[in-house]
């Protein structure tokens, strides 16, 4: 039986912006198992991080209108105080960002930032740098001691990820959010980057929420899978629900634009038209203007999810498969 570890439900935020709000994220819901890489899947700009910021109130401006559970190990974060989130922020749930330049302190040798975390938990100096250079080691850090002692800015972008992933590792979450971890990286770091992750879920049962918009990396890494599109989860499943049996227009149209032989290179394709304006909140499903199955319906009516297996679910008014 698989264990919940995450669970949003009906999750939405909106932005407040000079014309009223900005619906950036409405009604998502999924759950991500303890020890799953769990992907998010979507174009530029709809929503994923944001979802990935609400769920430890990391949103910049506080100028964001948080409704719905988020509910990590059974209880709802959302409602947490600033003191409860600390407590989990890094040591429960860890998060990487595109560019890690932005987390890491200049001034500071990287060894030292990511002892100042160990030790944290009242481990003495000698003992988090000793760990410190395990942990270099298991990020796989070519010349772990020596790296241990250099400045970010000494480093190579995949090295600064895997001082990244290093400092998450030292206080064992159980969620690792990977907002974009490899989008600055070439493919070869990528890859290596992307292994370092799976063998954190293998080795230490941690569960990742996977956010990119390359869908190539998503079938070589999740389990399972959530395809955003402005603001709205339209289709979950598994990795092979997905990419083998695509329900909703919108999932089917991006697997049509997958170059089939070079997954690597599968970027979203655009298509034709643009995401509506998302702060003309109205009902209706967000994709009808570029959807090829457009009905009356789907331009005032919210579509509801239907289910296609238990692991698989789509939201749309077509109720039957179309090609
Ligand atoms: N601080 C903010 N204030 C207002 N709108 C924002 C803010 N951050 C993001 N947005 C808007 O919210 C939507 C979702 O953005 P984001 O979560 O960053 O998407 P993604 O990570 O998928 O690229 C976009 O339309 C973006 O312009
Ligand atoms: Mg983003």
């Amino acid at each position: 039986m698989s264990e919940e570890l995450l669970k949003l439900d009906k999750l939405c935020v909106d932005y407040k912006v000079k014309d009223g709000y900005l619906s950036a994220v409405k009604n998502v819901s999924f759950s991500i198992n303890k020890g799953e890489i769990f992907a998010v899947v979507g174009e530029s700009g709809c929503g994923k991080s944001t979802i990935a910021h609400s769920i430890l109130h990391l949103l910049p401006e506080h100028n964001e209108v948080i409704k719905g559970k988020i509910l990590f190990n059974g209880e709802d974060i959302n409602e947490y105080t600033e003191k409860q989130l600390e407590g989990i922020r890094g040591r429960e749930i860890g998060m990487i960002f595109q560019n890690p330049l932005d987390s890491l302190n200049p001034v500071y040798t990287t060894g030292f930032q990511v002892a100042e975390g160990i030790m944290l938990d009242n481990v003495s100096r000698l003992d988090a740098w000793s760990r410190v250079v395990q942990l270099y080691n298991d990020v796989k850090m070519p010349d772990a001691e020596k790296r241990a002692k250099s400045f970010p800015h000494e480093l190579s972008g995949g090295m600064r990820q895997r001082v990244m992933i290093a400092m998450m590792l030292a206080r064992t979450p159980q969620l690792l959010i990977a907002d974009e971890p490899t989008t600055a990286l070439d493919v070869t770091i990528e890859a290596q980057i992307l292994n370092i992750i799976k063998s954190l879920r293998d080795e230490f049962n941690t569960a990742v929420m996977l956010i990119t918009h390359n869908f190539g990396l998503v079938a070589e890494v999740a389990d399972r899978v959530a395809v955003m599109y402005a603001g709205e989860v339209v289709e979950q499943g598994t990795v092979y629900d997905i990419f083998d049996n695509p329900r909703h227009p919108y999932t089917k149209l991006l697997m049509k634009a997958l170059p089939r032989k070079t997954k690597k290179e599968g970027r979203l394709q655009t298509i034709d038209g643009s995401v509506p304006r998302l702060t003309e909140n109205r009902p209706g499903c967000r994709f009808e203007n570029r959807c090829p199955h457009a009905m009356d319906v789907c331009k005032n009516v919210d579509p509801e999810h239907v289910a296609v297996t238990e692991s698989h679910s789509y939201r749309c008014h077509l109720k039957k498969e179309v090609e």
